[in-house]
């Protein structure tokens, strides 16, 4: 698979679901370059979600622009795909089917679908499984079938919002390991919404703190630790208490500012897989 990045522009991106309704977040700029992995942590109802379906040109901000490679964002394309917490499977297929069916509706020929596919599912390694009815899978196995689904489009950026929440902690901490060696593999952008810190810290070249109500970006912290990461790693640890302390000091402080520690400490100690 030819797959490459793209060059992210979010410039004075402000949003309100109605009129009279509170604005949701204000003034987000973002910049990333090719093939860089940015996570995007926060409190509920900051505007995560929504920021990640104006990416996805699922949603029409209510003023400012996203550009990709130059190109501004107005609508869905195959070139930036989404995946979400469910991964929204068609049960009646099996699982070649359920990840061939974008490129079934690009109406490529058989032959080429059947190779991309195979390609797709070696990837996620599901090889084994192309045959399977998709129900019979876990929920693992079916997330990983909607990751391959998405990555046959070969993506410039693949969002994601929250899509290892539902699983178990072992298959979590496998997928997380090879989301973002696949996405450096073949070089596209990462932008994921997550609640949990040590998910941030393992998958992020970068992590964006987003706080306060209307919703800004008030940190990005560079993570720079090399591949693969192991949970265990003092530098992963040192990040993760890192992150954990931002994140606390944005969400404590009013304005969403950095100003006040609160016990991050403490957390840690009392419940390792805290989860925000
Ligand atoms: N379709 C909608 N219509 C009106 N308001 C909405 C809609 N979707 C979200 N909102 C509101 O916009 C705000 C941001 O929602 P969003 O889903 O982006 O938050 P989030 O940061 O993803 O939260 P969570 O962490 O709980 O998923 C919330 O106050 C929410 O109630
Ligand atoms: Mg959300």
């Amino acid at each position: 698979m030819a797959v490459r990045g793209v060059h992210i522009k979010i410039e004075n991106l402000n949003h309100r679901y109605s009129a009279k309704g509170p604005v949701t977040f204000d003034r987000v700029n973002v910049e990333a370059g090719p093939g860089e992995a940015l996570v995007v942590i926060g409190r509920s109802g900051c505007g995560k979600s929504t920021l990640l379906h104006i990416l996805a040109g699922l949603l029409n901000p209510t003023s400012g622009t996203v550009h990709l490679d130059g190109t501004r964002v107005k609508g869905p394309s195959p070139r930036w795909v989404m995946m979400f917490q469910a991964p929204h499977l068609f049960p009646w297929m099996k699982v070649s089917q359920n990840v061939g069916i974008g490129l079934r509706f690009a109406r490529w020929p058989e032959k080429k679908i059947r190779e991309r596919v195979a390609e797709a599912l070696s990837l996620v390694e599901l090889e084994e499984h192309a045959n399977d009815n998709v129900q019979d899978l876990s929920g693992g196995q079916q997330q990983r079938v909607a990751l391959a689904r998405s990555l046959v489009m070969e993506p410039e950026l693949l969002l994601l919002d929250e899509p290892f929440s539902a699983l178990d902690a072992f298959t979590r901490a496998s997928l997380q390991k090879d989301v973002r060696s696949i996405a450096k593999r073949l070089g596209f952008n990462l932008m994921m919404v997550t609640h949990d810190i040590d998910e941030a810290v393992l998958m992020a070249d970068r992590a964006l703190v987003m706080a306060g109500a209307p919703g800004k970006i008030v940190h990005d912290l560079k993570i720079d630790l090399k591949d693969p990461r192991e949970r265990e790693d003092p530098e992963v640890q040192a990040t993760r208490s890192r992150l954990m302390q931002i994140f606390h000091e944005a969400a404590n402080s009013p304005s969403g500012g950095a100003e006040r520690v609160v016990g991050h400490e403490s957390v840690l100690e009392t419940n390792p897989a805290v989860n925000l």
